[in-house]
């Protein structure tokens, strides 16, 4: 196996399952010292074509948040727990989760980001180690045990969520708003993660 030093994995073999269904591996884009990482959970059809995270539907969501916020997407860093599309679609599996946590390790690290966002429940759980009520847990931020570093994560819907239930867009759209805040970066002057 052939691994980089940095947050880009190269090839990876670990989980059968996924080597068959992916075209390509899907490593997060963005600066690597971006205050802010969205986590989400695993790439689907678009971003296994594009290989980039959320570039369909969800991230088409993500992006109309994050501008609304006073974001550009190439302000943030964006990856995924499970770096490879898995078949229909289906959530990653524990093992599978498993495998890739390293990786996820290395880029947090690597980026040392002020906020990670956990874009809906299987993120959320991963990073926390807890089961997670996302709908209403959504915009709350709370500490983590995360590679021997203490990080603040703000859990936050997944963008995939506000299109089946469009209710849901008010919320999500607040969460990521209350990132922008919190690292200063959506028109507001200063970080206020001091005060978390
Ligand atoms: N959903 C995810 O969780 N990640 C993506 O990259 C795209 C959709």
């Amino acid at each position: 196996m052939v691994e980089t030093d940095g947050p880009d994995v190269c090839a990876c073999e670990r989980c059968p399952a996924l080597v068959e269904s992916r075209s390509r591996i899907v490593n997060g884009v963005g600066p690597d010292d971006a205050a802010l990482l969205f986590v989400g959970e695993a790439p689907g059809a678009s971003e296994d074509e594009q290989g980039e995270p959320f570039v369909g539907r969800s991230g088409s969501v993500l992006d109309d948040a994050l501008r609304d916020a006073g974001l550009a997407r190439a302000d943030v860093r964006i990856t995924n727990c499970v770096r490879c599309r898995p078949p229909e679609n289906r959530d990653p599996r524990v093992g599978e989760l498993d495998n890739c946590a390293a990786f996820l390790d290395r880029e947090i690290a690597h980026v040392d980001p002020d906020l990670i966002v956990t874009l809906g429940k299987v993120p959320g759980e991963r990073l926390l180690d807890r089961s997670v009520a996302v709908t209403e847990e959504s915009g709350s931020v709370v500490d983590a045990r995360l590679g021997g570093e203490s990080r603040r994560v703000l859990v936050c819907l997944h963008p995939a969520a506000t299109l089946y239930d469009r209710s849901q867009r008010e919320g999500f759209e607040t969460a990521i708003e209350t990132a922008a805040d919190l690292v200063g970066a959506g028109g507001g002057d200063q970080s206020r993660l001091g005060d978390y």
